[in-house]
């Protein structure tokens, strides 16, 4: 089966663990349309919980991460996340009630993602890779085990 969405290195922003993380959400995503082809209603169900509680701690381990870093608009792309989420949430809502919501979730989150990447979380990066460069070994395991355990 063909991926909806293939993870091409121009989306990298060069800070490898944000990198990994979009391409995980990426991962759910293609996830989430195979199980939409196949009409898995259930399989649907958890990833789409997946996906939504993925890309929240992932957005919330950025925020951190930037506001560590000392980005000074951080509070602003804060800010865009959290429109997000209330969007992907609606949706979600709509899917519990009983639509068809995953193509609209795939092309609005693919759409959003990528416009994302490459404005707001390219801006950050100079920031947040100094920033790394500074920290010693275990402070990047530290760092995610208090969002992803
Ligand atoms: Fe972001």
């Amino acid at each position: 089966m063909t991926l909806y969405w293939e993870w091409d290195d121009s989306l990298n922003i060069g800070v490898d663990v944000i990198d990994r993380q979009h391409q995980r959400i990426v991962d759910y995503m293609n996830q989430l349309h195979r199980a939409h082809v196949a009409g898995q209603r259930e399989k649907i169900e958890e990833v789409l919980c997946g996906l939504l509680d993925y890309t929240e701690t992932h957005f919330a381990f950025e925020e951190d991460l930037m506001q560590q870093a000392g980005y000074p608009i951080s509070a602003a792309h804060q800010q865009v996340h959290k429109s997000f989420i209330k969007r992907i949430h609606s949706l979600y809502r709509q899917h519990q009630q009983g639509d068809d919501v995953a193509a609209r979730l795939l092309s609005d989150l693919r759409i959003w993602l990528t416009n994302h990447i490459r404005n707001d979380d390219q801006d950050y990066r100079p920031f947040v890779s100094k920033y790394m460069k500074r920290q010693s070994g275990g402070w990047l395991s530290r760092t995610l085990g208090r969002f992803f355990s």
